[in-house]
């Protein structure tokens, strides 16, 4: 009793939880469009990537990072990663939040990418671009067509554009390879396609090259404003939680690895300099 007593009425900043770096291009779009919270993000980068793990190993490992957060007093926990989000998100929902604590939440970045689709897309034809469980769990295509029964979904998964990221050779000229190797598949699954989401939160980190080998007339959607915009919607629905978010507009960043490699490679994300502090998982 006192314990539910003690979670009912404590305030703590957004969590956010991403297997590396990819979640910070959520953060940056949660801190433009909803500045006064204070955040707290999570990278699991010495378990990065996640990608090409099983659905027990992924679940394993977000299971653990939410809890990690909770513990550390965020009261709201988001998923700032697809395969986390396709793997993990409706077991922690639906099995753990129920015994850990009913009054905390965890959301992830799927629903609020498909809900727009049919907005964007002129054709109807869309592609998913993704990890190997993203896609391999069927999650976009289960949703963006129970939304919208005639949309026609491909899906490509693109196993080494994370490795790309996380090793810092986004930019490099080894990674126009795999990035044109990956757009012509999926091209080739469908050339209807006008409409590219970026499955996968480390993407946007690739989308100069990705805009280079794409057809002219394809939108690259990223996740990061739909994401927050999405949120924003759901603090307003959901006064309980917003007024146990902390306000200060602060940010605290956690790393499963080095802090220093951290910082390095997470500052040319946020485009401020980062300081981190390590947190094992496990
Ligand atoms: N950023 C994750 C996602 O959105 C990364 C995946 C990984 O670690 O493979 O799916």
């Amino acid at each position: 009793m006192a314990e539910a007593d003690a979670s009912a009425i404590s305030v703590g900043p957004i969590g956010v939880f991403d297997s590396g770096y990819g979640g910070l291009t959520i953060l940056r779009d949660l801190r433009k469009i909803l500045p006064d919270y204070d955040y707290l993000y999570l990278g699991d980068n010495a378990r990065a990537p996640y990608g090409s793990r099983s659905f027990e190993v992924i679940y394993r490992y977000t299971l653990e990072a939410v809890k990690e957060l909770f513990a550390r007093g965020c009261p709201l926990v988001i998923l700032a990663c697809n395969t986390a989000s396709a793997k993990a998100l409706r077991s922690i929902q639906q099995k753990d939040l129920p015994n850990i604590d009913p009054t905390r939440r965890v959301l992830g970045v799927i629903r609020p990418t498909v809900e727009i689709l049919n907005d964007v897309s002129g054709s109807g034809h869309v592609g998913v671009l993704g990890t190997p469980g993203t896609v391999a769990s069927e999650s976009y295509v289960i949703e963006a067509t129970k939304l919208f029964p005639d949309m026609k979904v491909s899906q490509q998964e693109c196993p080494l554009w994370v490795p790309i990221v996380e090793n810092s050779e986004a930019d490099g000229d080894g990674a126009d390879y795999f990035v044109k190797k990956y757009i012509d598949a999926i091209m080739n699954k469908d050339p209807e396609i006008d409409t590219l989401v970026l499955a996968c939160t480390h993407y946007p980190l690739l989308i100069d090259k990705i805009r280079k080998y794409a057809p002219e007339n394809v939108r690259i959607l990223s996740q990061g404003n739909l994401v927050a915009e999405s949120l924003k919607d759901y603090l307003h629905r959901h006064p309980e939680m917003e007024c146990r978010l902390s306000k200060g507009g602060g940010i605290e960043f956690l790393t499963s690895e080095n802090p220093d490699k951290f910082d390095s490679l997470a500052s040319v994300f946020t485009h401020h300099p980062v300081k981190s502090r390590r947190c094992a998982l496990d």
